[in-house]
């Protein structure tokens, strides 16, 4: 059985204009100790799934269809107290933008102490300060820092004191979001190889959300492309990287490669991502797509399977040009 099964979720929020559905019908599921990330562009609802996920959506939103089981049980029927007592036992999430929401007067390790006394009223005194001297060692700070206040940490270190309170309870699974990107790319470096040593040493599972598919492909071992609130591809990170089927995968990996100057690879120009409140529920991708198709504008896709793990929402049809057209 799967650690988290996502079915046919989808989260709306309610907007002066409408009803914005950030996420639209997307279903997913990952095991224990596996990698799950999830790309797409600015606003295609990563961190909504994350919030969802940690029954932290804003009093605007809500989930208008759709189960979240995590280990057998739907979340959907969580109570406030229950959600307290689950998050961070069961789930924790790494916040976009995270590090710099740490207490500024609150010495760092006094507020992983306040993460694990939360959750475990029975343990010692003795016993906590030797769980944060492990987080500590396990995420690589110096023993000498952990009296420090936030500001005396360089941003890498912040970051890390930021994962060790993800793990201060042991949860199953971490969503990280954006984990690494006001980082530069040296420490951004050593923080994914210290949430991939964490990942395998703890079995923890791990959903990581970027807008960069380097990093995503980089750490996890199966992908979820998105856009525009829909999942379009997803797939073993092999599969997704060597056989990209979407169009949409074709042209993030395509303005990934581009970066290097010697390869010489045209990236095809992406329109504006629909508006989420009038979207009709067709192709999402349609006003993007070189491919797309008259029935890509009348009907919706479906999803068409490469491999019993590959798949990509979207018509046979379409693909097939996409295929000879490049
Ligand atoms: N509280 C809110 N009220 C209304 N709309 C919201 C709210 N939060 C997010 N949205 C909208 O939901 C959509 C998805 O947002 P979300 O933050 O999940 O995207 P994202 O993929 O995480 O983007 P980014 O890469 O910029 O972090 C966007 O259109 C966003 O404007
Ligand atoms: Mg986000």
């Amino acid at each position: 059985m799967a650690l988290l099964n996502v079915e046919n979720l989808t989260v709306g929020y309610k907007t002066k204009t409408g009803l914005l559905k950030a996420v639209n019908d997307i279903s997913f599921s990952i095991e224990q100790g596996r990698s799950l990330g999830f790309v797409g562009e600015s606003g295609c609802g990563k961190t909504t799934i994350g919030m969802t996920l940690m029954g932290l959506l804003p009093e605007n939103a809500s989930i208008l269809q759709g189960d979240i089981y995590f280990n057998g049980s739907n979340l959907a029927g969580l109570n406030d107290k229950q959600w307290r007592d689950f998050r961070g036992r069961e789930i924790s999430m790494i916040f976009q933008a995270a590090m710099n929401a740490m207490n500024p007067v609150i010495r760092v390790d006094e507020q992983i102490i306040e993460a694990i006394e939360t959750h475990n009223p029975e343990m010692s005194k003795t016993d906590i300060n030797e769980k944060v001297k492990t987080l500590f060692n396990m995420v690589d700070i110096p023993k000498d820092r952990l009296k420090d206040y936030p500001h005396q940490y360089s941003g890498g270190m912040k970051q890390r004191a930021i994962i060790a309170m993800a793990l201060a309870c042991n949860p199953r699974l971490i969503i990280a979001d954006e984990p690494t990107t006001a980082l530069d790319v040296i420490v951004q470096d050593q923080i994914l190889k210290e949430i991939k040593k964490i990942q395998k040493e703890l079995n923890t599972s791990v959903v990581f959300i970027s807008h960069d598919i380097a990093v995503v492909a980089d750490v996890c071992e199966d992908i979820c492309v998105m856009y525009g609130g829909q999942i379009v591809e997803k797939g073993k990170r092999e599969e997704v990287f060597k056989c990209p089927l979407h169009p949409y995968t074709k042209t993030l990996l395509a303005s990934y490669l581009s970066l290097d100057s010697d390869a010489n690879i045209k990236v095809p120009e992406i329109q504006k991502a629909p508006d989420l409140i009038t979207f009709n529920g067709k192709c999402c991708f349609a006003g993007s797509c070189n491919c797309c198709t008259a029935k890509c504008k009348s009907h919706s896709p479906g999803w068409v399977n490469m491999s019993e793990t590959h798949q990509a929402f979207c018509f046979e049809d379409t693909l097939k040009k996409d295929n000879n057209g490049r």
